[in-house]
């Protein structure tokens, strides 16, 4: 390499490295400025840098006047338009950047995410995720607002439920006091069932708070289905023969399960007590269980004369009953059944459905082998 080759090299490099530490410095104090000055240093260094290092060397290189006011004037030209087209790219994105910021602002506020799509990889990225956040929180809040609603509308129901009968007893027991009562043996028969009832309710609000506060404990033991379902019908006879309900069943031998022999006898006792509860005189209650090599199938089937269609969504919430189960005087229970049933079975990784069929409907719950 020639000396004056090395001269060349040494200058230009020389000119380019102070534009550029320059600019390094320019960079720094506006580090805390807007992505788009940063772009502009960056589009002005690289011009500039090129511009200085091509129009220190022709100085140095003695060229006649009119060859260096032609490099100068070229590198002038091509500088201004190169540096204007860096500003203007530094301004788009500049100009992302803060339609970003804006968005998230926004999302911050409580809005939603929408953040712009022409944006670089990495900008696309936080974008991206940000979305993601946004409808993961709308879901979480809707989850919270539905859990809510149904918490506000199971503290009406049940303080409702409490204050009927509360309300009898203490009657009952004002009207034993004083010695007024017409027939006390049957007042205090009377006292006792309606106690039962509530003893009843407040156990299924704790069963219900503890599978809702996820700290329901199963020991999980194979469970023949058969034996559980024999233990319920066995219980539930009695019952069914008052109403004159025929109650019966049949269980594939091969049921065996893995789960909680109580909580699953609450299950079929849940569904069978409903099934009694809403089928006429004369008619049949019948809990089936098949097994299939992956699941066991348990179903319960009345002749309750069908549940309305808009009904068969809502059996499973906390404290719903159908309309006619809210009669004043009616059987009537807190609501509370169903919604056990389905977190017991989800408990046990299984499912609940319930569709109508023939002049009755079927819940059939499926569990894993
Ligand atoms: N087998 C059934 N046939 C017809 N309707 C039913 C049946 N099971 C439940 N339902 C309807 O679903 C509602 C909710 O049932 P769920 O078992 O959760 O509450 P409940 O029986 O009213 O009270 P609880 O079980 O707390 O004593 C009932 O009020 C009833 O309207
Ligand atoms: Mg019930």
């Amino acid at each position: 390499m020639s000396s004056a080759t090395v001269a060349v090299i040494a200058i230009a490099a020389g000119w380019s490295v102070t534009v550029g530490l320059v600019g390094a410095l320019v960079a720094w104090l506006l580090r805390r400025r807007s992505v788009r000055w940063l772009a502009a240093v960056l589009g002005v260094v690289a011009v500039t840098g090129v511009a200085a290092g091509v129009v220190g060397t022709a100085r140095a290189m003695f060229l006649s006047d009119h060859d260096l006011t032609v490099v100068i004037t070229v590198c002038a030209v091509s500088g201004l338009v190169s540096v204007g087209f860096a500003l203007w790219l530094a301004g788009r994105l500049g100009g992302t950047t803060r339609r970003l910021r804006d968005a998230a602002i926004r999302f911050g506020d409580g809005g939603e995410f929408v953040g712009p799509d022409d944006a670089p990889r990495e900008l696309a990225d936080i974008s991206r995720e940000l979305t993601r956040s946004s409808v993961r929180l709308r879901e979480a809040a809707e989850r919270e607002r539905r859990l809510e609603e149904s918490r506000r509308q199971l503290v009406a129901w049940v303080s409702h439920d409490l204050r009927t009968p509360l309300a009898g007893i203490r009657a009952m027991a004002e009207a034993l006091e004083d010695g007024i009562a017409v027939d006390p043996q049957r007042y205090r028969a009377q006292m006792r069932t309606e106690i039962d009832r509530m003893v009843t309710m407040v156990d299924d609000l704790f069963e219900l708070s503890r599978i809702h506060a996820g700290t329901l404990q199963l020991s999980m033991e194979t469970v023949l289905l058969g034996d559980v379902v024999s233990d319920v019908i066995a219980g539930a006879d009695p019952i069914a023969r008052a109403k004159q309900v025929h109650l019966g069943g049949h269980v594939d031998p091969r049921s065996l399960v893995r789960g909680d022999a109580g909580a699953l006898a609450r299950v079929v006792s849940n569904l069978v007590m409903n099934a009694i509860r809403h089928t006429p005189a004369d008619g049949a209650v019948v809990v089936e269980a098949t097994a299939a090599e992956r699941e066991i199938t348990l179903s319960v089937t009345d002749a309750c004369g069908g549940i309305a269609e808009d009904d068969l969504a809502r059996v499973f919430d906390v404290a719903w009953r159908s309309g006619s189960a809210r009669t004043p005087g009616a059987d009537v229970g807190a609501g509370l059944g169903l919604a056990i049933v389905k977190g017991l079975v989800e408990a046990h990784h299984g499912t609940v459905s319930v569709h109508n069929r023939d002049a009755g409907c079927r819940f059939v719950v499926t569990l894993p082998v």
